[in-house]
């Protein structure tokens, strides 16, 4: 047997059999847990794992790939972490974490993964959307058009929203943020504007304090709940305003327009810097992770007006920061009020004054609103801020006791009846004709020859004066109508005719 001979005996049928083996990696579907703590868990075995996949543990948990290394993964744990258990399997699910979407969400109150807390059925979805999805495009970004009417005077007036703005709601815990958050979504009664209301962190009876107030006021049936409580896992806290976002962009690509409370994003920044250190990320300022900012921009670039071509939809964000010892200069609020077009500061020295709400208004600014305030609004209430910072002023100079002139004497007058005006109980929503009513009245000096605490009650005076005397002017200014001089006079003139009668009958009643 020559050599050759032999070669061939041999090989051949060993490369046959090699022929048929394909030499294809499997990929491994399954993993298994190495570690866990407390709302993060280690898992290895994947292969080709992709970032921000959802994978599911055994009982229903899910969780976020997160950490990808070469050979093992950190997850975000949306769920308890108590019933995991190193070794236990990992199961990979091929998509990223999404949300259901549509009308059936409307009137429930939902975790961030879209399932039900209200004890109601499943959610009959129209479509499921991503949690995480990229802002629209400058090109397909109307500017701000249409204003969005809060129904609190302090706002409307001096820090006027409009439909797709970030504005900032930022103050010391217990001055009122969460009020003002929901006095704005109770006001949409008649606008269309459709509400999520995302609570992040929150003890479980604020929620249910805000719940409540949702139902009593009557808007619930366009309001949607999503709760990531306090106790609920960080990464559910987490996702929570991602998700939230993710079911307002379904309505806003229908055309609507939304408004979207995010209460609030201190508990949500300090949710992921709990993760980002179980994850082992190297800590920055304030401990936080370095992408910090961004977990927040990339939030809020989701918030806009879209133009007509697009379905000229709006989403409007009105973020809530809690500051500490009114420090807006921490890390968390000087991200936000850079990202942001405005913010509305609630000052603990007004509210323990009783100067409800809390408005600070030389520390507040709306930096697009006030270009939408309707015409009448903007012809009254255009200088208030100036006037009232002039205001201001005066009063600390004149707390030194210097002597005052006449003129000075009567801004320091008018300026502490506009003040009066300006305060306003929660849930008692007024309409722009008449806000605009009683802000005229203060500026026009009508309150001057009243006490301050017998201001509250002219101004009702006012306000009924002009909706019974004066309909059609309040119509036009709703509608979007100037003010002109003769629709100013005819308002001024019901509303002194009505204080004056009011006194007659007060004088009688005393005679
Ligand atoms: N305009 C108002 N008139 C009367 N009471 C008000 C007004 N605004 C807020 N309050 C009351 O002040 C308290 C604190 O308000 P709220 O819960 O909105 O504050 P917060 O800043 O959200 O508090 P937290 O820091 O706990 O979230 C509540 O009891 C609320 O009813
Ligand atoms: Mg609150």
């Amino acid at each position: 047997m020559t050599f050759d001979r032999l070669q061939d005996d041999l090989f051949a049928p060993l490369e046959d059999a090699l022929k048929r083996v394909s030499p294809a990696i499997e990929r491994a579907e399954i993993a298994h847990i190495l570690s866990v703590s407390n709302g993060v868990a280690e898992v290895a075995g994947f292969i080709d794992l992709r970032a921000d996949e959802l994978l599911a543990f055994s009982g229903g948990v899910m969780g976020i790939a997160s950490n990808l290394g070469e050979d093992r993964a950190g997850v975000i744990v949306l769920g308890e972490t108590e019933r995991l258990r190193p070794g236990d399997p990992v199961r990979r699910t091929g998509r990223v974490v999404d949300v259901p979407v549509g009308r059936g969400l409307i009137g429930r109150v939902l975790d961030p993964l879209g399932r039900p807390l209200d004890g109601g059925s499943p959610i009959e979805a129209q479509d499921f959307l991503p949690v995480e999805q990229p802002a629209p495009p400058i090109m397909h970004r109307a500017p701000v058009q249409v204003p969005l009417q809060t129904g609190i005077k302090a706002v409307d007036a001096a820090i006027p929203i409009g439909r797709g703005q970030r504005e900032l709601i930022l103050g010391d815990r217990q001055t009122g943020k969460t009020a003002i958050a929901v006095d704005a979504i109770l006001n949409q009664r008649d606008s269309g504007v459709l509400s999520i209301y995302c609570a992040i962190g929150q003890r479980a009876s604020a929620v249910a304090r805000v719940i409540q107030s949702l139902r009593d006021g009557g808007a619930m049936d366009r309001t949607i709940m999503v709760v990531a409580s306090g106790q609920d896992a960080p990464g559910l806290q987490f996702i929570a305003p991602y998700a939230a976002t993710s079911m307002a962009e379904h309505f806003m690509a229908e055309g609507r327009d939304v408004l979207i409370v995010y209460d609030d994003l201190t508990r949500h920044a300090r949710a992921y810097r709990e993760l980002s250190l179980l994850l082992r990320r190297p800590p920055g300022r304030e401990a936080y992770p370095g992408d910090i900012f961004y977990i927040h921009s990339r939030l809020l670039e989701r918030a806009t007006q879209l133009r007509e071509e697009h379905g000229g939809g709006s989403l409007t964000a009105l973020p809530v920061v809690e500051t500490q010892a009114q420090n807006i200069s921490a890390y968390i609020p000087t991200n936000l009020i850079s990202i942001t077009d405005g913010q509305v500061y609630l000052s603990p020295s007004l509210f323990e004054k009783g100067h409800l709400p809390a408005i600070d208004i030389g520390a507040s600014v709306s930096r697009v609103g006030g270009k939408v305030q309707l015409p009448a609004f903007r012809a009254v209430a255009g200088n208030l801020r100036l006037m009232y910072a002039q205001f201001e002023e005066l009063e600390t100079f004149a707390r030194f006791g210097t002597q005052l002139d006449t003129e000075t004497r009567r801004k320091l007058t008018r300026g502490l009846r506009v003040r009066e005006v300006l305060k306003q109980r929660e849930h008692d929503h007024i309409d722009v004709p008449e806000q605009i009513a009683a802000l005229l009245a203060a500026t026009e000096g009508l309150f001057d020859e009243l006490e301050p605490d017998a201001v509250a009650e002219a101004e009702r005076t006012v306000r009924e004066a002009v909706r019974a005397q004066a309909p059609d002017i309040c119509e036009r200014i709703a509608e979007g109508a100037k003010l002109d001089d003769a629709d100013r006079a005819a308002l001024i003139e019901a509303m002194q005719g009505a204080l004056d009668e009011a006194q007659t009958e007060a004088n009688d009643g005393n005679a």
